[in-house]
């Protein structure tokens, strides 16, 4: 893991209160795998004195600069939303576990949910072979990704042509029609009647939905969990999550360290 001083190079909106900011930081560019996330925080600041998780979006081709897309949600993304193109952000990173391994079926499902998207894409192109992570040689290990992806409406949806354009099969929902299919994101994979492995990542009520329904068809599930965080590298214990033990009972894992991505199946839900 590096601590860095990272200059954004690039700050701009991608729809609604959303916006994708890119930092040099070839350190952590160089060996993030998808799954894996960075923590962010404002320098120089007391309130807020804690940093927040991040997924990283992509890696820039020369590998010395990544991408992370977020959405304004309160404190720190409203005060990350005014740094200026020059400014520094402090980052500490790669943290947690690479998505679990799927093996190299012939098609890949990812569903998100809300702000879920953005740890897809460059797993997306990791299994299309169209980009290396980590210091990894590029390698196709699956021939379709496609991509489920509910919004509440349109405006918030963001990144789309991003995936559209490596070649990810988009399937968009909206709560209010205003884009895509009307409905939630588990009722359009499920009229697809789409085979797995799934891979999600959204709020926790969706990702609670999309592990009842794998277990009802039977599917590979894993779901990547957006708990808050406190500092991302297990000292703190503030992101546990409840998991199922081989002798039925319970333990709680750290969702920094052992994940975010997590079996579905392992997650004891309630
Ligand atoms: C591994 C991981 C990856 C993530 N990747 C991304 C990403 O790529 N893009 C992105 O926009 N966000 C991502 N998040 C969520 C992001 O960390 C939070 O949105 C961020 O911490 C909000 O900070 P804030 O100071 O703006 O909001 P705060 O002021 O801390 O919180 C505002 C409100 O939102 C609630 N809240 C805070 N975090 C969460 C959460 N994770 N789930 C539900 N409610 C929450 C708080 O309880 C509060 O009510 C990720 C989270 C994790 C754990
Ligand atoms: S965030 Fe501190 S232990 Fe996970």
């Amino acid at each position: 893991m590096f601590q860095r001083t990272a200059k954004i190079l690039e700050h701009v909106p991608l729809a609604e209160r959303t916006f994708r900011i890119r930092l040099a930081c070839p350190e952590i560019a160089v060996a993030l795998r998808p799954g894996q996330f960075v923590m962010l925080r404002l320098p120089g600041r007391s309130d807020p004195l804690l940093a927040r998780p991040f997924a990283f979006y992509d890696v820039t081709s020369d590998a010395t600069a990544f991408d992370v897309v977020y959405l304004v949600i309160g404190k720190m993304t409203t005060l990350l939303a005014e740094e200026r193109i020059g400014n520094t952000l402090e980052v500490w990173g790669p943290l947690g576990q690479p998505f679990l391994d799927i093996g190299e079926p012939e098609q890949a499902t990812c569903v998100a949910g809300g702000i879920g998207q953005t740890p897809f894409l460059a797993y997306a192109k990791e299994l299309l072979g169209l980009q290396g992570y980590g210091n990894l040689p590029a390698r196709k290990r699956v021939s379709q990704v496609s991509l489920y992806y509910g919004v509440r409406t349109a405006s918030l949806a963001a990144g789309v042509a991003d995936f559209q354009s490596i070649g990810v099969d988009v399937h968009v929902t909206s709560d209010d029609g205003s884009i895509g299919t009307k409905g939630y994101v588990t009722q359009s994979l499920e009229s697809h009647n789409r085979m797995g492995p799934w891979i999600g990542c959204g709020p926790e009520p969706m990702l609670h939905a999309l592990a009842k329904l794998a277990a009802k068809s039977d599917v590979q599930c894993q779901v990547s969990l957006e708990t808050p965080m406190a500092c991302g590298i297990g000292a703190c214990f503030s992101c546990v999550a409840k998991v199922r033990t081989p002798d039925n009972g319970w333990d709680y894992k750290r969702v920094c360290l052992d994940g975010p991505a997590f079996d579905a199946k392992q997650l004891a839900w309630d």
